[in-house]
């Protein structure tokens, strides 16, 4: 979603922000600016408007009058459906917070859901449900049953696609009823409910007692900054041996976990192996490899497979021979390398 869809209540001010919008495409960021304070003196309350001010502000590279303008839209509004929080933080202006609002991230995936799958797979080169299975398969064999598998921000249902046929139940959680509906159109989970998967979700109360073989988060925890909790919840679902195979987008050396421009957090290895040590499971997998574009950028990521300890003990082992480190350009698909800029979420 962009703030610009969404109607101040005033035409005239709809009106001019729809100049604005034209004049930030066609590279005018002064006129933009100057179009969209005007539709917001008719409009003085609508947080949208303010949102897409700082949008320009910030393109304008004017970061204090941006910083105003997302200030703005917190007093404005209960719930940060913009994102305003996490623009203001990376402005250095408010500290980062360790998850995004949940209500942001459930209107972005309502607004992409018509056109998430083609939009990520076919524009942007988005592998992560494929190259997630193959590391399962490398893991557990290709011809691995599953009792059980639980799919944790399941989207639209990638990756419940790729594992359907080994599994004899299905489960898929999301915040994000667009998405959801999706899933559910492509029939291939036994079920599927809303759940913030970060905020008290009871598995027990959402997916029954019995616990499952695979837990999977495809692409779902660069939606979090701090893992802790998700990770351990995550573990909690899993019956001992069970396998936890999720994906991050890479983040620096050292550092735990970081607010990236595009909005979403990315991670770092070492954060995930002592967080994986600190909820019980083994990694079996840890993989540096090109997950998506954004733009004209490659985005890499880790992948990662962590088997549920038996028992209460929990002193992970990580074997080095099953850490893979950054791969070579030179490896790189033509997919991976990008032919050309296109940007989502
Ligand atoms: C990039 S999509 C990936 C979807 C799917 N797993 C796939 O690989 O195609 C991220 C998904 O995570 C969901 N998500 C993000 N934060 C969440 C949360 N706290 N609770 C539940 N779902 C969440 C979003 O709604 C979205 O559907």
């Amino acid at each position: 979603m962009t703030s610009h869809q969404l109607s101040s209540g005033d035409l005239l001010a709809d009106r001019r922000a729809q100049y604005a919008l034209q004049y930030a495409e066609g590279g005018d960021l002064g006129a933009a600016i100057e179009l969209q304070m005007q539709a917001l003196e008719l409009a003085p309350d609508w947080a949208a408007g303010w949102h897409q001010l700082g949008i320009y502000h910030e393109k304008a590279g004017d970061l204090a009058s941006a910083s105003d303008a997302w200030r703005r839209v917190l007093a404005l509004t209960q719930t940060d459906i913009f994102g305003a929080g996490l623009k203001l933080s990376l402005t250095g202006q408010a500290e980062t917070p360790p998850a995004p609002p949940s209500e942001y991230v459930e209107a972005l995936f309502d607004g992409y859901s018509d056109r998430f799958d083609t939009a990520l797979v076919e524009d942007l080169g988005y592998c992560v449900p494929e190259r997630l299975t193959a590391l399962i398969d490398a893991v557990a064999g290709t011809e691995a049953q599953f009792a059980k598998v639980i799919d944790l921000g399941c989207g639209t249902g990638l990756f419940g696609e790729r594992i359907r046929l080994r599994t004899s139940w299905l489960d898929g959680y999301d915040l994000s009823r667009g998405m959801l509906a999706k899933a559910a159109d492509k029939g291939v989970y036994d079920h599927l409910g809303q759940a913030d998967i970060g905020m008290g979700f009871d598995p027990g109360e959402a997916s029954g007692a019995i616990k499952a073989d695979l837990v999977a988060a495809s692409d779902v925890f660069a939606y979090f900054g701090d893992l802790d909790g998700v990770i351990g919840m995550a573990a909690n679902l899993l019956r001992p041996g069970g396998l936890l195979a999720f994906s991050c987008e890479a983040g620096p050396e050292g550092a735990d976990w970081l607010l990236q421009a595009s909005l979403r957090y990315s991670h770092g290895a070492a954060y995930l192996t002592a967080l994986m040590a600190r909820h019980g499971l083994i990694v079996e997998r840890l993989a540096r490899e090109p997950i998506r574009r954004d733009g004209a950028d490659t985005i890499e990521g880790f992948l990662v497979i962590g088997r549920r300890q038996a028992g209460d003990s929990v002193s992970a082992a990580v074997a080095p021979d099953r850490l893979t480190g950054s791969p070579d350009p030179a490896d790189l698909t033509d997919d991976a390398k990008g032919s050309g800029p296109a940007r989502l979420m």
